[in-house]
């Protein structure tokens, strides 16, 4: 089997790397990145090869049509920084790129399993479901939302064609700190407790969120992986906590004391409440969570040691 993982310097793209060599170990796996966000040490210990190149570069994707071929493509490369405002900028790395990308899956007969987000819900009233709520508030989200509006394109044209996009919630977990700002809270708040710092976090910690831990986004690429389908889905657990408890949780675990500071959010636009629908990814996929927020962050806390 022949893998490309665009993004794969990245947090859920290494992770992704990492999990196909250890269950697939004769597969070959490539990483398509351009360094931006990603980083090489969050490569250490992989076995494939990287490619370097910027997915908006057509004559790169016209090089890889012609040199290579793959039997299945994990594209999460991404300007993943939400508060990115240059439209055009994002709109050509996130949503033209990806055409380029799908000509070749459809020359290489490849099977396509994309990253999506859940910023093309906005706002818009919880539970999230994919049929519903499509508002993004932010040019990050209508890059992906336009993802998913050429993706359900090209599975109509191409029925035989297998294209999987997952809307991921708040991704937290190994290999992300490479992100720095745009890291998860969890991230950001658990290296602060453990220098001994209080945590600082928006008035009043009680916005919330359906925060999902790496090892579940990574079974579920898998299962896309081996199941023949094709479709859009939530991946989350369906279950939103608040920073409150993020935060009690890090003390108890720590074994810390840390009051949380709060101050005002800055931003006009802020997300008070997200949380998934998961049913679609349970009944098509077989994918369930197996990791609440609790057990995410004990796990995770190993790692971040
Ligand atoms: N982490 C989350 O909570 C979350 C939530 C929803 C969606 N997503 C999506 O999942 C995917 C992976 O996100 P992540 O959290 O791993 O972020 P990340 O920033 O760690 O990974 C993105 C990777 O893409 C690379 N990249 C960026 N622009 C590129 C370009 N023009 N050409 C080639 N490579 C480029 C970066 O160098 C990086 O390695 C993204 O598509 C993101 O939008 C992530």
């Amino acid at each position: 089997m022949r893998i490309l993982i665009t993004g794969g310097a990245g947090f859920i793209g290494s992770n992704i790397a990492f999990a196909i060599q250890d269950k697939y170990p004769d597969a070959k796996v490539y990483v398509l990145d351009n360094f931006s966000s990603g980083h090489f040490k969050n490569l250490i210990g992989f076995r494939g090869e990287v490619i370097t190149g910027d997915i908006k570069d057509k004559s790169l994707w016209e090089y890889l049509r012609k040199h290579f071929s793959f039997d299945v493509v994990f594209h999460k490369a991404a300007i993943t920084d939400t508060t990115v405002m240059d439209q055009k900028l994002m709109m050509e790395t996130n949503a033209d790129s990806f055409r380029y990308l799908l000509d070749a899956a459809l020359d290489w007969g490849a099977k396509v399993i994309y990253a999506s987000s859940a910023g093309v819900y906005g706002n818009t009233p919880a539970p999230m479901r994919e049929d519903r709520g499509l508002e993004p508030e932010n040019i990050y989200g209508f890059s992906k939302l336009m993802m998913d509006h050429i993706a359900l394109d090209y599975m109509k044209r191409h029925p035989d064609m297998r294209i999987v996009g997952f809307r991921y919630f708040n991704v937290y977990g190994p290999r992300e700190s490479f992100k720095g700002k745009t890291a998860s809270m969890i991230y950001q708040l658990a290296v602060k407790m453990m220098r001994g710092e209080k945590p600082r976090i928006f008035k009043w910690g009680e916005q919330k969120r359906d925060f999902v831990y790496i090892k579940d986004v990574v079974r579920a690429n898998l299962l896309a992986l081996e199941k023949d389908v094709s479709g859009i889905f939530n991946i989350a657990t369906g279950e939103a906590r608040s920073f409150n408890e993020i935060i009690e949780i890090l003390n108890r675990e720590l074994g810390t004391n840390l009051e949380t500071e709060y101050f005002d959010c800055p931003y006009d636009f802020y997300q008070e409440f997200t949380q998934a629908d998961i049913g679609r990814a349970r009944e098509v996929l077989g994918y369930e969570p197996e990791y609440s927020l609790e057990e995410g962050i004990r796990d995770y806390l190993k790692f971040i040691r």
